[in-house]
């Protein structure tokens, strides 16, 4: 098999090669003066698997397009098996019409990805699993939950609570804790606005205790700094945040940092400082 990286993703993409002892090609990307993207390999792809590995992370419409070129390529070069690998789903959130009128920005996503040359897709965490239904090629997806968990376990937290961000976490949160043998909770939100959540009280044994907030993606850092300031009235000890998704759009880590979260434990789906666990093992495995 043969691993395109593509630009939001040469760690992560390395790492999978190394795993699975595949040939690791980086193409060439760039972009023309007027912002459109050129992607080019030189690489003899004809009736080779290939995998080609981006995230469509901020800039999500840079990184998505030049995915879809990567993919239609591969198909154009003669390989034969292609196989998108997404980490991290760009527009995963959009999966429904909220309010009349309104895009269905990850199905539009879908359609594309479906038609690029693409046989089949693999992605991590996605917001909705039930989501994957807008693809019409083989879709799957992995959690990266109790691979955090087990970086969790060498934390030496103190008698730790995990907590769901909100419902949409409860599962997420369980496959956390279920690695610690800890506690778990869930919690309600709602948004004001993109950068401000109201989290409803709830009643939770966290005194003298440390932490972890689980959520897939955490991007303003809205839904964490207002979850972070009830633990702590409620008297909390640290504060920790474990997230698939580190989009951490703007200043987002320095206002955690400013809230007083104590560690940002993400994944390699985005990478950043924060991705101290890879998803390359989960990738490699569905790969094989
Ligand atoms: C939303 O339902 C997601 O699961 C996350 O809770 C959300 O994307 C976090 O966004 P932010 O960091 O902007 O509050």
């Amino acid at each position: 098999m043969i691993i395109i990286s593509g630009s939001a993703s040469p760690k992560l993409s390395a790492q999978v090669a190394s795993l699975l002892g595949a040939e690791l090609v980086s193409a060439e990307i760039r972009h023309f003066p007027d912002g459109e993207i050129y992607v080019r390999t030189d690489a003899e792809l004809r009736r080779k698997p290939v995998a080609v590995i981006q995230s469509t992370c901020p800039p999500q419409n840079d990184n998505l397009i030049e995915l879809l070129l990567l993919l239609d390529a591969a198909k154009d070069l003669g390989a034969k098996r292609i196989i998108a690998v997404v980490p991290y789903l760009a527009y995963s959130r959009q999966d429904k019409r909220f309010k009349p009128g309104e895009a269905i920005s990850l199905r539009t996503i879908s359609k594309l990805i479906s038609q690029s040359g693409a046989e089949e897709v693999i992605t991590v965490d996605i917001h909705q699993e039930e989501t994957l239904g807008n693809f019409t090629i083989p879709a799957f997806n992995q959690t990266a939950m109790p691979l955090i968990g087990r970086y969790l376990r060498g934390l030496d937290l103190k008698d730790p609570v995990i907590i769901g961000a909100d419902q949409g976490s409860i599962k997420r949160a369980t496959r956390v804790a279920l690695e610690l043998g800890a506690e778990h909770y869930f919690l309600e939100k709602r948004r004001i606005s993109p950068e401000n959540v109201v989290v409803y009280p709830k009643d939770m044994n966290v005194q003298g205790r440390d932490v972890v907030m689980v959520d897939d993606i955490v991007s303003t850092g809205g839904t964490i700094i207002g979850a972070a300031k009830m633990l702590q009235q409620q008297g909390a000890h640290d504060v920790y945040v474990a997230c698939a998704h580190p989009v951490l759009a703007g200043n987002a880590a320095q206002r955690l940092k400013d809230a007083g979260i104590k560690q940002i434990i993400a994944t390699d789906t985005i990478e950043k400082d924060v991705s101290v666990v890879s998803v390359a093992p989960l990738i490699a495995e569905l790969l094989k």
